[in-house]
């Protein structure tokens, strides 16, 4: 039987713990990889849907709408223009269109425009559908009673985080919903995302 030198056998044993460390990074990348969880370097760049989404003037969106078009509660398609010939500065308006949340309400700025944010309708507590009080100025939940501000955040519990938004982007007359926060968050102040 031959002994080796105790130096030998700790060279040895870290050669192998390296190989079994080096295989382990191989093995998890492409196991990461195969799942979609590491995008390769050039896939980076935002995707024209994400691009155009959070800044639809970007000279490459002039032919692109992103996300779906608003439709009223009658399933009817909304028109920017049509929306916005009556007077409801301040309103929100509920709206179709996205799977999830279904209903979102619009935001009407003053001067009347249409905000680059929705509102979503689904309460942070349970889950319900939260209705627009314009009497109010407040979204209220029918389930146990939370109420949100007119910017979706709480006023009253149970319910302790704020309604989420989703990006609205106005082009060619249309209203068009992504599901995704908005570039802009009005609430924080900050960006939700990089533009
Ligand atoms: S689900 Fe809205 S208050 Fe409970």
């Amino acid at each position: 039987m031959v002994i080796r030198p105790s130096h030998v056998q700790l060279h040895h044993t870290s050669q192998l713990g390296r190989r079994h460390f080096f295989r382990y990074l191989a093995g998890g990348a492409t196991a990461a990889l195969a799942l979609g969880q590491l995008r390769p370097a050039e896939s980076l760049e935002p995707t024209l849907e994400e691009l155009c989404s959070a800044s639809p003037l970007n000279s490459r969106c002039q032919n692109y709408l992103p996300g779906v078009q608003a439709k009223d509660e009658q399933g009817q398609l909304i028109q920017a223009n049509q929306l916005l010939s009556t007077p409801q500065s301040g309103n929100r308006i509920a709206v179709k269109g996205l799977a999830d949340p279904a209903i979102v309400y619009l935001v009407i700025t003053s001067p009347p425009q249409i905000a680059e944010y929705a509102i979503s309708s689904v309460c942070t507590h349970l889950g319900c559908t939260v209705a627009w009080k314009a009497d109010q100025k407040q979204f209220v939940c029918p389930c146990h009673g939370s109420r949100y501000d007119d910017q979706g955040r709480v006023v009253q519990g149970p319910a302790r985080r704020s309604l989420g938004l989703v990006t609205v982007v106005v082009k060619q007359n249309q209203v068009r919903l992504v599901a995704r926060p908005p570039a802009f968050d009005p609430r924080s102040k900050t960006l939700g995302f990089p533009r």
